[in-house]
């Protein structure tokens, strides 16, 4: 054997025995393609804005999993859509962070532990990962993080808006602390906010791909389905392709229409309504309260005036309604009682006594609640006055087959259908009404 050979071998058969973090690392580089290796240099957000199946949870859990057993003693956060999401997915799920650290010879009860209800999982190292999700963004009110790893960026913020600023707040240990943020493009304003700022890199980085690049990794079944579903769809550009389109294809509100007939100042009203979405849960867990502000013009177009939604105690929203009532000189408040019944407005008239109360028990579907108020929309008789990021979001994002519909959305709703059906005469009694102090 030369001599070069024999230095070959001596080197293969060190790597083999060798340390088995360096093996991990050295896997990762030959085996990652390099779109998904962490990036070199300065920057605060590395954003991966890729298609289905690209391996973007796979790229986030690798980055994390070297991170911590690479710094001993860091605090990291996980962040994502839903608690269960982020325990099944980015950790527990085949391409999860377990997974990951398992090929560092780490494994629950040999070198970490795993808390699957806390979501904590601690290194024997010191390394902590902890699981916040946009179902509960105070608790990441408080807790101070190295690096943060946001899965499914869009979904997050759309969920819940507060999130991203609350992880932001408390990602101030050590150096330079970072945050990884992967997700499947959807036009929401804070996605639109960092692609921008990837214009100076040292700030953002800002990683694209399409479903395709990882097709060597995906199961034959899985790569038929998508591109079934997807390919030469619109929706397919941003499902696969990890375009950011202006519109959600499917979505009932368009972009285009709301930036059209903005407006800064809003004509003399002749009727406005306060519509409250209530969250009846308080605390942490409190879904977010919908409390939007709409009008009637002199000129018979509506106009959305604020959105004010929270989430916080029924005392305190209730307190807000009140306050938004009087701000705008409201005729009355419009509140949905599927749940909560009657003591919603016992609960707001705790407020204010003679508060005019309008309650509305949603029976019919939210398609056919929300159609003829986009319908509105599309005939350019709803004005925005200002700029409402995360209501427009909401509108612009949700499309009638998902389940749930987001709190402000559905205010707006209330609001705008309140002001659409009640009739001119109706109005005047109403303002008759309220005149006297009173309700009809
Ligand atoms: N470089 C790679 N080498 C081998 N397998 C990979 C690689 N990147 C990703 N994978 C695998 O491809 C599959 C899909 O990856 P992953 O779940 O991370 O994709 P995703 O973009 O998060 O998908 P989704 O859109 O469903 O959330 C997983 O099994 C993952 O482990
Ligand atoms: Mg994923």
């Amino acid at each position: 054997m030369d001599l070069l050979a024999l230095v070959a071998a001596k080197l293969e058969e060190d790597a083999e025995r060798g340390d088995p973090i360096e093996k991990a690392r050295a896997f990762w580089r030959e085996h990652g393609r390099p779109e998904q290796h962490t990036p070199e240099g300065d920057w605060n957000v590395w954003l991966i804005l890729a298609g289905r199946g690209f391996g973007k949870t796979r790229t986030g859990a690798e980055d994390l999993a070297d991170y911590m057993v690479s710094n001993p003693g860091v605090r990291c956060a996980i962040v994502a859509p839903k608690f269960g999401d982020g325990r099944d997915i980015c950790v527990e799920g085949e391409s999860g962070l377990l997974a990951v650290l398992e090929r560092y010879g780490l494994k629950p009860g040999e070198g970490l532990t795993w808390n699957r209800s806390l979501g904590e999982l601690i290194l024997d190292n010191g390394s902590r990962a902890k699981l916040y999700s946009a179902e509960r963004p105070g608790s990441l009110r408080g807790p101070q993080h190295h690096r943060a790893w946001v899965d499914e960026l869009a979904q997050v913020v759309l969920k819940a808006p507060e999130t991203w600023d609350q992880l932001m707040f408390g990602l101030r240990l050590g150096q330079h602390p970072r945050v990884v943020a992967t997700t499947t493009p959807l036009p929401v304003s804070k996605v639109r906010e960092l692609i921008d700022r990837a214009s100076n890199p040292a700030d953002v980085r800002l990683t694209r791909g399409s479903t395709y690049d990882n097709a060597a990794n995906l199961a034959g079944v899985v790569l038929d389905e998508l591109r079934r579903r997807y390919e030469g769809t619109r929706l397919g550009r941003q499902e696969l392709y990890a375009e950011l389109l202006t519109d959600v294809p499917g979505a009932l509100w368009q972009r285009a229409w709301i930036d059209a007939d903005r407006v800064q100042r809003a004509p003399e009203l002749v009727r406005t309504v306060v519509a409250v979405d209530p969250a009846v849960t308080s605390g942490e867990h409190a879904d977010e309260t919908g409390i939007v502000v709409a009008g009637q013009g002199v000129d018979g177009a509506y106009y959305v005036l604020a959105d004010r939604s929270v989430r916080t105690t029924p005392l305190d929203w209730a307190g807000r309604v009140v306050g938004a009532y009087h701000d705008f000189d409201a005729n009355e408040v419009v509140i949905e009682t599927n749940q909560g019944g009657e003591a919603l407005a016992t609960l707001l008239r705790q407020v204010e006594a003679m508060l005019p109360i309008r309650e509305v028990h949603a029976k019919k579907g939210k398609r056919v609640r929300a159609e003829p108020v986009s319908a509105l929309y599309e005939q350019h008789r709803v004005h925005h006055v200002g700029t409402f990021d995360v209501l427009e979001d909401q509108l612009c994002t949700w499309t009638p087959e998902e389940v749930e519909s987001p709190d402000r959305m559905d205010a707006l709703v209330y609001a705008l259908l309140r002001l659409s059906q009640g009739s001119a005469a109706e109005a005047f009694f109403t303002e008759l009404a309220r005149a006297k102090g009173g309700t009809l």
